[in-house]
C-alpha cells in the first residue's frame, strides 16, 4: 500500500493503462480484460489488474493535470515497479488538419511547468515518449484504419487558458493538440528510465469549437485502448 493506492505489491502488473478518469478505468477493464480485479479504490481513483492475450496489465485512473498524474505514476513506478506507463486520454486539436476523433501520438511535449520545474529550473528539459512504444502505436493505428497523427502536444496546467498568444505560437509551430499530462508522464518515466507513452484522441477543437458528442468518446476511447494494449505488448 502506498499513500494513494491501496494495492498490496504483487497486485500491479508492470504495464498499466492510465486514463485521466477513473470511471473509463474501470469501463476498460471490464471490456479489454480477462478475470479484471480492482486493486485500488482509494479516493475513488479506481485500478483494475486482469490479462490481455495473457499478458498481465493494470488500468488505472489518474484524475486531471500534472499534479494528479505525478502522484499515482510516482507510485506506481517506485513502490509498484511499474515498467510501462501509457496514457490514453483526451485532447483539445489545434491545427486544421487534426480533425475531431483523430489519434495523436505524443511523440514530446511543451508545458509551461509541471511539478519538476524545481529540479530543472532554466533547463527546458524536453519530455519525449519511448520510442518503441511510440512506433509500435503507429503502426497498430494504421493495422486498425485510424487517422492518427504523430507529433509534438502542449501539456496545459489549466484546462480555461487565458494566454491565446501562447495558443497561437504553438500552433505557428506544429504543435497537435493540447491536454494536462503527458509532460509529467513523461518527465518521471525518463527520471526512473520507464516506458512511456501518450495516446490521445481529439475530444474537442481550439480552432473550429467542435466537440465530439458523449456517444463516441466511448467509441474513441475504445480504440485508444487497443491501440496501447497492443503497442505495449507488441
Ligand atoms: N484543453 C486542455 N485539456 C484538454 C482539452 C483542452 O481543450 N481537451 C481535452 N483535454
Amino acid at each position: 500500500m502506498t499513500t494513494h493506492i491501496g494495492a498490496r505489491v504483487g497486485d500491479i502488473a508492470e504495464t498499466v493503462l492510465l486514463p485521466g478518469d477513473p470511471l473509463r478505468a474501470r469501463w476498460a477493464a471490464q471490456t479489454f480484460l480477462k478475470d479484471a480485479v480492482c486493486v485500488n479504490e482509494v479516493r475513488g481513483m479506481y485500478g483494475y489488474t486482469g490479462t490481455w492475450n495473457g499478458h498481465r496489465v493494470t488500468i488505472h485512473g489518474t484524475g486531471m493535470g500534472m499534479p494528479s498524474l505525478s502522484i499515482y505514476a510516482n507510485e506506481l513506478i517506485s513502490e509498484y515497479g511499474v515498467k510501462t506507463l501509457i496514457r490514453i486520454g483526451s485532447c483539445g486539436g489545434m491545427q486544421d488538419h487534426v480533425k475531431i476523433r483523430d489519434v495523436v501520438l505524443a511523440m514530446s511535449t511543451t508545458s509551461m511547468s509541471t511539478p519538476s520545474r524545481g529540479i530543472f529550473r532554466e533547463l527546458n528539459f524536453a519530455p519525449s515518449a519511448d520510442w518503441s512504444l511510440l512506433a509500435a502505436a503507429a503502426a497498430a493505428a494504421k493495422e486498425m484504419n485510424i487517422p492518427t497523427h504523430v507529433g509534438g502536444i502542449y501539456s496545459s496546467d489549466v484546462f480555461y487558458d487565458e494566454r491565446p498568444d501562447l495558443t497561437a505560437a504553438m500552433e505557428r509551430h506544429g504543435i497537435l493538440g493540447v491536454e494536462m499530462e503527458a509532460a509529467e508522464l513523461y518527465t518521471l518515466a525518463a527520471r526512473h528510465g520507464r516506458r512511456a507513452l501518450a495516446v490521445l484522441t481529439v475530444s474537442d477543437h481550439l480552432k473550429t469549437h467542435e466537440a465530439l458528442p458523449a456517444k463516441d468518446r466511448e467509441q474513441s476511447f475504445g480504440d485508444m485502448v487497443e491501440i496501447a494494449l497492443r503497442a505495449a505488448f507488441a
